[in-house]
C-alpha cells in the first residue's frame, strides 16, 4: 500500500517536473515538450513589411521588398522593417523629364506637378489649370509651365487671402476725373459723371471739359445757307447738345461721321458751295463736326469715303498721353503729326486727329482760285492761279492750333501732274476766311506729282499752282512784225490792184478788194496796237476793231464762197448787189460786236495782248462765227463742187466758162483752207498746251496771210500779170525812150492779153 502511494506521488512529481523543464521556444505537451510556433502565436510580432519564420524554439523576421532593417534577420526586439527610399539610394532612375517618386515599399516615376502625360514613355505636357475655374472671381489666370497664376482683373486689387477686391479708384486718387466731374466708383471700375456744360464725349473714364455748342448755333444759318448744311449743322447742334447736359439719346460717332460724310457729298456733288461765305460755312461746319466726332469713335482708326470726300479719324484713349508719331492718309493727301503736338497742354483722357479730304471742291472753280492780297506785284505780272490738289482739312484734338509748337506735314497728291518750272510754281496754301493764303504754311519740296507742305498752324488746305505767264520770245515777237510787214505791203499792192485793174473787175474782185482791206486795216492794228495793254481804253477798241475786221474778212470769205455758188448754178445775173454785200461783210460782224461789247464789255483787252478775253468763254464770240462760217463755207463749196461736175457731164458745157469757175473756186477753196484753218487751228491753242511748235506755226500762217492773198489772186492771175508787165514796160519806156523799138515791141506783146477775153486767162492753179 505504502508503495502504490509512493509511486503515485512520484509519478505526480515525475509530472509535474517534467512540466517544467521545457525551454523557452518550447511547449511541454504529453509530458514532452514541443516546440511553440511564434508567427501563428502572435501574427504581429514581426510588425508591418515583414514576414515570419519559424525556427525551433524560437522565430526570425525579415522585412519584404521595399523594405529593409538592420539586422537582416531580426526578431521583435531587435530590429523593424523601415521602408527604403528607391529615389534616394538611387536604385532605380527613372526615364528622361519623369520624376521619381518614392511609394511605401516601393517608387513610382511620374510628370513633375502641373504636367501630365498619356504614356510614360512619350514624355510629359503642361496641364492647362486654367481650363478649369482655378482663380476665383475678378481675376485671370495665366497658365505657365507646371503651374498657372492668377492676377486680379483691372480694377480690382489682391487681398492677403489672395482674392480680388474691387479698387474704389475714386477715393484712391482724388483728382481721377478732374474738378468738373463727380466719380463714381462701380465694381471693377468707374464713371466721372460731368458737371452740366462739361463734357468727356461718352469717355467715362476721362475728364471732363468745357463744352459749348455755340459753333453750331442756327444763327449762323443765313439766306443763302444751304439746306442740306442747314440740316446738318441742326444735326450736330442736337447731338452737341445732348452731350453737354448728358441726357437725352443721341447718335453715336460712327453714325454722326456717316451723316457729315453724306451732306458733305450732297453739297459737293451738288455744286452748293457756289460763294466764299457758303465755303466759310462748309469748312467750319467739317472741322467743329470733327472736333465733337473724333472724341467719340470707338477704333482706334476709323475711316469713311463717300463719292466726294474722304475722312480718317485716329483716336487714343488711356491714362498716360501717348507720343509717337501719327499719320493719316486719304486718297488725295497724307498728314503727320506727333501726338505731343495733337496733345497740346492738357490732356484729359483722348485725344484724336481727322484729316477730310473734298475730292470735287470745284463746283465754283474762280471762288477757289480766289488767292488773298498778299502779293500785290504778282497782279502787275498777270499771275494767275489753280489749285493742283484735293482741299484737305486737318483737325486735332488741341484747341490751340493757331500757332503750334512743332509744324504739321501734309503732302498732297498733285491732280494734274506737272513739274516746277520757269511758268509755273507751287505755293501751300490755307483757306482764310474768304481767300486762300499762304500765311503760316511753308512747302518743303515739290516735285510733279506731290508737293509737301509744312504749316504752323491748322485749317484747311490745299496746294496753288501760280501760272506765270510765258513771256513771247524774241524770235516770235521778230517773226510776227516781219511777216505783218510783208503781209501789210502785199495787202496793200492786192487792194490796189483790186481797185484799179480794169480788166479783172467784177463781183469777185470787190470781194477780194474788201477781204484785202478787212485784213490789212486788221494786221494794221494788230502790228501797231496788240501790245498796247497799259491804256485799258484803248487796248479794249484795239481788241474790238480787231474783233470786227477778222470777222469780216471771214465773212467776205463767205460772200465768194456764194459767189462762186452763183456763177456755177445761174447763167445770168451773176452780180451780187452792193449793199447785201456791204450788209453781210460789215453788217453782220458789226452786229456781233456791238453784242460782245454789250453783254461783257470787260471782254475786251486782257492783261496780256489787247485781245479777247478768255474769262467766260468770250473768245468764242469771235470763234463761234469764225467755226459757223467755216461750217457753212464748207458745205457752199462742197455744193459748187458737185454742181460743177454735173455741168461738165452735161451734154453741152461751155468749156472756157466751167473752167474758168473751176479755177476760181480751186483758188478760193485753198484761201479759206489757210485762212479759215489757221484760225480753227489757232483756236485750239487758246485751250491746250501750246506747244513752241504750234506757236509759231500759227504765228507764220496767221502773219502770211496777206502774201498767201497777193500770191494767189495777183501773181498766178494772169490778166493780173498781164497787166503788171503793162504797167512795168510804161514806166520802162517813159525811162528810156532811146530804146523806143523794144518798147513797142514789149508793148504790143503784152496788148495781146488786154483783147482776149478777161476771164479765159485765170489761172490754173
Ligand atoms: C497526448 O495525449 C492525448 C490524450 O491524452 C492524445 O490524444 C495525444 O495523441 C497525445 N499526444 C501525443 C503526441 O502522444
Ligand atoms: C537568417 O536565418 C535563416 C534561418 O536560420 C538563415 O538561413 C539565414 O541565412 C539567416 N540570414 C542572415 C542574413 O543571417
Ligand atoms: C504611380 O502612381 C500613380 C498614382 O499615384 C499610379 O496611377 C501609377 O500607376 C503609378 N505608377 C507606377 C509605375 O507605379
Ligand atoms: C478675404 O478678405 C476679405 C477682406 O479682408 C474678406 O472680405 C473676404 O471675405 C475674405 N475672403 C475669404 C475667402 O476669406
Ligand atoms: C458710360 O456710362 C454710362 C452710364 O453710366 C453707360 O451707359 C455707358 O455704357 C458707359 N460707357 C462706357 C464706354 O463704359
Ligand atoms: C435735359 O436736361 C435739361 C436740364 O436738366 C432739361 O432742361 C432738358 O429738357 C433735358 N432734355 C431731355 C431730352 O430730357
Ligand atoms: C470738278 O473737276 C473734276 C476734274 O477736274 C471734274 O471731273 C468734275 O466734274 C468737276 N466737278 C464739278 C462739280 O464741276
Ligand atoms: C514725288 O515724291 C514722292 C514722295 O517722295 C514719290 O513717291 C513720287 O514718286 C515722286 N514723283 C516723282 C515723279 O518723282
Amino acid at each position: 500500500m505504502e508503495l502504490k502511494w509512493t509511486l503515485l506521488l512520484l509519478g505526480l512529481f515525475l509530472e509535474s517536473r517534467e512540466s517544467h523543464t521545457c525551454g523557452i521556444g518550447f511547449k511541454s505537451e504529453n509530458k514532452s515538450c514541443v516546440d511553440t510556433d511564434e508567427c501563428v502565436m502572435d501574427p504581429g510580432v514581426c510588425g508591418n513589411h515583414a514576414q515570419c519564420f519559424n525556427t525551433p524554439g524560437s522565430y526570425y523576421c525579415t522585412c519584404d521588398e521595399g523594405f529593409q532593417s538592420t539586422p537582416p534577420n531580426f526578431t521583435q526586439t531587435t530590429g523593424q522593417c523601415l521602408d527604403i527610399n528607391e529615389c534616394l539610394v538611387g536604385t532605380y532612375e527613372c526615364s528622361a523629364d519623369l520624376e521619381c517618386v518614392n511609394t511605401i515599399g516601393s517608387f513610382n516615376c511620374s510628370c513633375p506637378k502641373g504636367y501630365k502625360t498619356s504614356r510614360l514613355d512619350a514624355g510629359c505636357e503642361d496641364v492647362d489649370e486654367c481650363l478649369s475655374s482655378v482663380c476665383g472671381v475678378h481675376s485671370s489666370c495665366f497658365n505657365t509651365a507646371g503651374g498657372f497664376l492668377c492676377t486680379c482683373s483691372p480694377g480690382f486689387v489682391e487681398h492677403e487671402n489672395s482674392t480680388c477686391a474691387d479698387i474704389d479708384e475714386c477715393k484712391d486718387n482724388l483728382d481721377i476725373c478732374g474738378t468738373n466731374a463727380q466719380c463714381r466708383n462701380k465694381v471693377g471700375s468707374y464713371n466721372c459723371e460731368c458737371h452740366q456744360g462739361y463734357s468727356n464725349y461718352g469717355n467715362n473714364q476721362s475728364k471732363c471739359i468745357e463744352m459749348s455748342c455755340d459753333q453750331f448755333k442756327a444763327e449762323s444759318d443765313v439766306e443763302s445757307t444751304p439746306e442740306t448744311l442747314k440740316h446738318l449743322r441742326a444735326l450736330l447742334r442736337s447731338s452737341c447738345e445732348s452731350l453737354r447736359t448728358a441726357n437725352g439719346s443721341r447718335k453715336t460717332g460712327e453714325q454722326l461721321l456717316e451723316n457729315v460724310c453724306t451732306s458733305s457729298n450732297e453739297l459737293l456733288s451738288e455744286g452748293k458751295i457756289a460763294d466764299g461765305e457758303t465755303l466759310n460755312q462748309f469748312l467750319d461746319v467739317v472741322e467743329n463736326s470733327m472736333r465733337l466726332i473724333g472724341p467719340q469713335l470707338k477704333d482706334p482708326v476709323t475711316r469713311m469715303e463717300t463719292h466726294n470726300t474722304f475722312a480718317e479719324v485716329a483716336v487714343m484713349r488711356g491714362q498716360t498721353p501717348p507720343s509717337g508719331r501719327v499719320t493719316l492718309r486719304t486718297d488725295s493727301a497724307l498728314f503727320s503729326t506727333s501726338w505731343e503736338t495733337v496733345v497740346g497742354k492738357s490732356y484729359p483722357g483722348f485725344v484724336f486727329a481727322a484729316l477730310v479730304s473734298y475730292k470735287d471742291l470745284n463746283s465754283s472753280r474762280d471762288l477757289l482760285h480766289k488767292m488773298s492780297r498778299e502779293r500785290p506785284d504778282d497782279e502787275e505780272r498777270s499771275v494767275t492761279y489753280q489749285l493742283n490738289s484735293k482741299v484737305v482739312t486737318a483737325v486735332v484734338s488741341n484747341a490751340e492750333t493757331k500757332q503750334l509748337s512743332e509744324p504739321v506735314m501734309l503732302v498732297f497728291t498733285h491732280e494734274e501732274e506737272r513739274a516746277e518750272s520757269k511758268g509755273v510754281a507751287y505755293s501751300c496754301v490755307y483757306w482764310d476766311e474768304g481767300a486762300w493764303s499762304g500765311r503760316g504754311c511753308e512747302r518743303a519740296w515739290s516735285n510733279s506729282t506731290h508737293t509737301a507742305c509744312s504749316c504752323s498752324h491748322l485749317s484747311s488746305f490745299a496746294v496753288l499752282m501760280a501760272l506765270y505767264p510765258v513771256q513771247d520770245t524774241f524770235e516770235l515777237v521778230l517773226m510776227t512784225h516781219l511777216g505783218l510787214a510783208l503781209s501789210l505791203v502785199c495787202l496793200f499792192l492786192c487792194i490796189l490792184t483790186f481797185k484799179f485793174c480794169r480788166s479783172i473787175q467784177g463781183t469777185r474782185t470787190s470781194i477780194h478788194l474788201h477781204l484785202s482791206i478787212s485784213l490789212f486795216i486788221a494786221d494794221l492794228v494788230f502790228l501797231c496796237g496788240i501790245s498796247s495793254t497799259h491804256n485799258q481804253v484803248a487796248c479794249g477798241i484795239v481788241a474790238g476793231l480787231l474783233h470786227f475786221f477778222f470777222l469780216s474778212a471771214f465773212c467776205w470769205m463767205l460772200l465768194e464762197g456764194v459767189q462762186l455758188y452763183r456763177m456755177v448754178v445761174m447763167v445770168f445775173h451773176t452780180t451780187l448787189k452792193h449793199l447785201y454785200m456791204y450788209l453781210v461783210g460789215y453788217g453782220v460782224p458789226l452786229v456781233i460786236v456791238i453784242i460782245s461789247a454789250i453783254s461783257f464789255p470787260a471782254g475786251y483787252g486782257t492783261k496780256r495782248h489787247c485781245w479777247l478775253s478768255l474769262d467766260q468763254n468770250f473768245i468764242w464770240s469771235f470763234l463761234a462765227p469764225v467755226c459757223i462760217i467755216v461750217v457753212l463755207n464748207s458745205f457752199v463749196f462742197t455744193i459748187t463742187v458737185w454742181k460743177l461736175a454735173e455741168k461738165f457731164s452735161s451734154l453741152n458745157p461751155d468749156l472756157s466758162k466751167l473752167r474758168n469757175i473751176k479755177g476760181f473756186t480751186v483758188t478760193a477753196v485753198a484761201q479759206f483752207c489757210i485762212l479759215g484753218g489757221t484760225w480753227v487751228f489757232g483756236s485750239f491753242l487758246f485751250y491746250e498746251k501750246v506747244t513752241q511748235v504750234a506757236l509759231y506755226l500759227f504765228t507764220i500762217l496767221n502773219s502770211l496771210q496777206g502774201v498767201i492773198i497777193f500770191i494767189m489772186h495777183c501773181l498766178l492771175s494772169k490778166p493780173v500779170r498781164d497787166e503788171y508787165y503793162k504797167l512795168i514796160s510804161r514806166i520802162c519806156s517813159l525811162k528810156e525812150k532811146k530804146y523806143s523799138e523794144f518798147s513797142t515791141n514789149h508793148s504790143s506783146n503784152s496788148q495781146q492779153p488786154l483783147r482776149s477775153n478777161p476771164t479765159t486767162g485765170e489761172s490754173k492753179i
